[in-house]
């Protein structure tokens, strides 16, 4: 890429938005190639090696293979090693076919970045080759994790095994989506909860089948699964306090095979999502008691599998605080501050929250005016890519006030 020029001026509101406007065609070129070349969760391998040649190429020093396919960029301020913030962006695709008519669509048969990691990458590799620039101005370490397999199984909670958290110990972290549901223009941001815990159930009811006349012989496990069904949409409307937020979702039942057999067993999964922690115990042991106290009343037993996937993701007061100040720097009007921008989606951002007090936020980047506003997963997702320079200055205006 050209060299930007290294300012030597104390960073005005103005040369710091120039500056950063420079990279725009960069980030656009980045996004692009990383979106041609869509990978799953911990198969990034092309996308690790584009960041790797151009953390190499600029001299930032740098670590690959952290928890498989992840990359650990550190940046070292020449004024002073701490505080030390942490940037996470998360590298993954979904297993989408794209339907996009674009020069840059993805390559790949049957993989997509349809939910915005590629813009991701993209800034926070400009990210990092900004604060590389400036790091004879800058008083503290940044620390920028690539993350695989956010879609799933989750890559976040490996990287901190791995201990990207530690040496240097980071203090905060602060982290973005580009998103649809929200204009272009707009940051979601707030303190607290803003996106829900992930977690799953998977739930065989085993009755005694037999001929469909002759019921009398029989335990429908269809029929007390029906019962189950039901019975679990009181948890969320009679146990849980109304004023908390959560769902319970059955999204699949099997059972049977023909008219006139009785089914001997029925299947059915769902998903479970909330905000408030203390709900993590609440609901799974809810569902349980209803499938055993269902199953009991009616002759059958049943084998539940309960899967916790993610943990709500929290964001602490102060660390918000930066990020809503910065980003009012940014967009330029404090309406466009979104903080009732909370979704029942789930995010692996969630483990790092729990590690070190940080903020995960949401850039606005519909534009329905180009036709960029369908949702994030689907096979028409693409977003607005002038996101792209007002998501580093952003990062870039963080880590000012953070280490300034
Ligand atoms: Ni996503």
């Amino acid at each position: 890429m050209m060299s930007t020029p290294v300012s030597t001026k104390s960073k005005t509101q103005l040369n710091i938005r120039s500056e950063i406007l420079k990279l725009q065609p960069n980030l656009v070129q980045w996004r692009r190639e990383l979106h041609r070349f869509p990978e799953l969760g911990f198969k990034e391998t092309r996308t690790a090696a584009l960041i790797a040649t151009k953390l190499a190429d600029w001299g930032i020093p740098f670590e690959t293979g952290v928890a498989n396919t992840g990359v650990v960029a550190t940046i070292a301020g020449e004024l002073g090693s701490s505080p030390v913030l942490a940037i996470r962006a998360d590298m993954d695709a979904l297993p989408i076919q794209e339907e996009n008519i674009i020069s840059y669509k993805s390559q790949i048969d049957g993989l997509m970045h349809a939910c915005g990691h590629d813009g991701h990458v993209a800034i926070a590799l400009g990210t990092a080759y900004y604060l590389w620039q400036h790091r004879s101005e800058l008083k503290g370490t940044v620390k920028i994790i690539f993350q695989p397999a956010e879609e799933g199984p989750g890559g976040a909670k490996p990287m901190i095994e791995a201990g990207v958290l530690e040496n240097p110990k980071v203090d905060a972290i602060i982290g973005l989506h580009v998103w649809n549901n929200l204009p272009l223009g707009t940051v979601g941001v707030r303190s607290g909860a803003l996106m829900a815990a992930v977690e799953f159930f998977h739930c065989q009811i085993l009755g005694r089948g037999g001929h469909g006349a002759m019921p009398h012989q029989t335990v429908d496990a269809l029929l007390v699964a029906a019962q189950v069904v039901n019975a679990l949409q009181t948890i969320v409307s009679r146990n849980v306090d109304p004023l908390d937020a959560a769902v319970v979702t059955v999204g699949e039942f099997h059972a049977g095979t023909t008219t006139n057999v009785i089914a001997d067993t029925a299947r059915i999964s769902g998903t479970v999502r909330y905000f408030n922690p203390a709900l993590g115990n609440l609901l799974p042991q809810r569902i349980e008691q209803i499938i055993a106290g269902v199953c009991q009343s009616m002759g059958a037993k049943y084998e539940l599998n309960y899967q916790k996937l993610y943990p709500p993701v929290i964001n602490d007061p102060a660390i918000a605080e930066l990020v809503r100040s910065a980003s009012v720097n940014v967009i330029e009007t404090p309406a466009g501050i979104v903080p009732e921008c909370q979704t029942m989606g789930g995010e692996d951002m969630s483990f790092f929250l729990q590690e070190v007090p940080g903020c995960y936020f949401f850039l606005g980047s519909a534009n329905p005016d180009l036709d960029l506003a369908y949702p994030h997963h689907h096979p028409r997702f693409n977003f607005d890519e002038t996101v792209l320079s007002a998501g580093v200055e952003i990062f870039a205006r963080c880590v000012e006030k953070f280490t300034g």
